[in-house]
């Protein structure tokens, strides 16, 4: 049986499609798969689109691997603890293979588009069948067709410069949809392996993310999450003048009941127009997660980032001087190379000064490839630890502050879910994406709703309709 693949050899995605769905049509039963997506929301997007490839070739779902003919893992690699999480599983599913050697076992996304891990997967977890990059949503069905034809192991991890495009995501929720406007990053911050893994930036024809967004508000969407890598430069690669603040602007003009939020947005590219357009347009919600990283302009020198803190600050001012209260929040990285006690306080004194509803921190993380992996560190692991701890405390107590704002005020709520914790309780994010509990009937789940807040906690405010 062929071991390796000739990719010129291989019919095209749509034949490929259509084969692989007559396959599955001769079963005697509908075939399902199990599809689970790691890391940020736009692999999470990547896994809906996933699964309207699979839909399309005849699969059905399946929420137990012990079920599925398939099962698909798409992979995040930002951090080392994300990669260890898939080599557990992949470990874990070993067994299921044994038991059923005609499962098809993929993993596909960041982690895999990286030469060295496919190679490890290659060696050491020769259960897995089919291997994909970043690429995945195009190439899936070749890989299936390939592997139905006999080929044993099926790999393709090159990063491509793809925008795929008429693939109708199987969305999971009924009233929250994201909807990537551009793929890749071309930021190169020296800690992060995303644009060696997704490639440069290529951004989405204007026309089709607003058609996408009518179709979605039309069929009853609520929430609408942009994403790119950094959606705030949106359209650079565009040849029609298309930027991101009116692309915004474009489509605050669909007409409904809905809620646009997006991310991430790199605050070099936080231009006074994108911040405007973040006030004035109706459908936004006022929320703007603006990743500052680190609060030490050496730092953020030797991260690449090209801001200083200085200028980061003025944003916020920007924003806040046009409405103090302005929902801001962040992502951290403790412990990058030799960041020094002094460096660490910066960052505490810009959390003690924006005041962020939220920050999501994370200790440093070497990843091979990156210009950070060779840089010297002499900050030890407990020091990285000891101050997380004290980033965490601080954060808990501006939240715990910030959240009494909203004490007596009656806001507008998205409700999405029963509380896990107390069944009787809905929750749903406020527009400054605010995690609310109160009580209501299920019905409620995928509507605006008005509730007044009657208490708040760190993390979670809590009232009734
Ligand atoms: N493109 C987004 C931006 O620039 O804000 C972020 C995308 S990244 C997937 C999400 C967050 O992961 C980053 O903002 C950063 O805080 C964190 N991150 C990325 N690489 C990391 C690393 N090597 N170690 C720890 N955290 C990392
Ligand atoms: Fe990574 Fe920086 Fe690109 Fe964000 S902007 S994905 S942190 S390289
Ligand atoms: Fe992870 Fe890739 Fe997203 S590395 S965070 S899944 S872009």
């Amino acid at each position: 049986m062929p071991e390796t693949l000739d990719l010129n050899a291989l019919p095209s995605q749509e034949d490929s499609v259509k084969a692989v769905r007559e396959w599955n049509a001769g079963l005697p039963q509908q075939p399902l798969a199990y599809v689970h997506s790691f890391g940020c929301q736009l692999n999470v997007a990547d896994g809906e689109s996933l699964c309207g490839v699979l839909q399309e070739m005849g699969y059905g779902f399946t929420q137990d691997t012990a079920q599925a003919s398939l099962i698909l893992y798409h992979t995040c690699a930002v951090r080392e603890n994300a990669e260890d999480r898939v080599f557990g599983t992949l470990g874990s599913i070993k067994r299921l293979k044994q038991e059923n050697p005609a499962l098809i076992l993929c993993v596909t996304g960041c982690m895999t588009a990286q030469p060295q891990i496919a190679k490890k997967i290659r060696e050491s977890y020769r259960h897995v069948d089919i291997v994909l990059g970043t690429s995945a949503v195009s190439r899936l069905a070749q890989m299936l067709y390939a592997h139905m034809h006999g080929m044993r192991y099926a790999q393709d991890i090159v990063t491509t410069t793809d925008i795929p495009e008429g693939i109708v995501p199987v969305r999971e929720s009924r009233f929250k949809a994201s909807v990537p406007i551009m793929f890749g990053c071309n930021n190169f911050c020296t800690y992060c392996i995303v644009p060696y893994v997704r490639g440069r930036e290529r951004s989405r024809l204007p026309e089709r993310i607003i058609d996408e967004v009518r179709g979605l508000v039309a069929n009853g969407y609520k929430e609408i999450m942009l994403l790119g890598q950094n959606v705030n430069s949106y359209g650079k690669d565009l040849e029609n003048g298309m930027d991101f603040p009116t692309l915004l602007r474009e489509l605050d003009k669909i007409e409904g009941e809905f809620w646009i939020r997006f991310m991430s947005s790199h605050p070099k590219d936080a231009t006074p127009e994108m911040m405007d357009a973040l006030l004035e347009c109706k459908h936004l919600a006022k929320h703007l997660h603006l990743p500052v990283q680190c609060g030490s302009d050496a730092v953020l020198e030797r991260m690449n980032r090209r801001y200083t803190v200085a200028q980061y600050l003025e944003k916020v001012d920007y924003i806040r001087s046009r409405d103090a209260e302005f929902s801001l929040t962040t992502d951290l990285i403790v412990g990058f190379p030799d960041e020094s006690a002094e460096d660490f306080e910066g960052t505490l004194a810009v959390m003690r000064q924006v005041r962020y509803d939220n920050v999501y921190s994370f200790i440093y993380s070497k990843r091979t490839g990156t210009k950070a992996a060779v840089m010297p560190d002499a900050t030890t692991d407990a020091e990285k630890s000891e101050r997380m701890q004290r980033l965490l405390a601080l954060q808990r107590e501006i939240s715990v502050e910030n959240n009494r704002r909203f004490l007596g005020r009656t806001i507008r709520v998205l409700a999405d879910g029963q509380s896990r914790k107390r069944p009787e309780m809905l929750t749903g994010r406020s527009a400054e994406n605010m995690l609310v509990e109160f009580a209501g009937a299920p019905e409620l789940i995928g509507t605006f709703v008005d509730v007044e807040i009657t208490e708040t906690h760190n993390g979670l405010i809590t009232g009734h309709l």
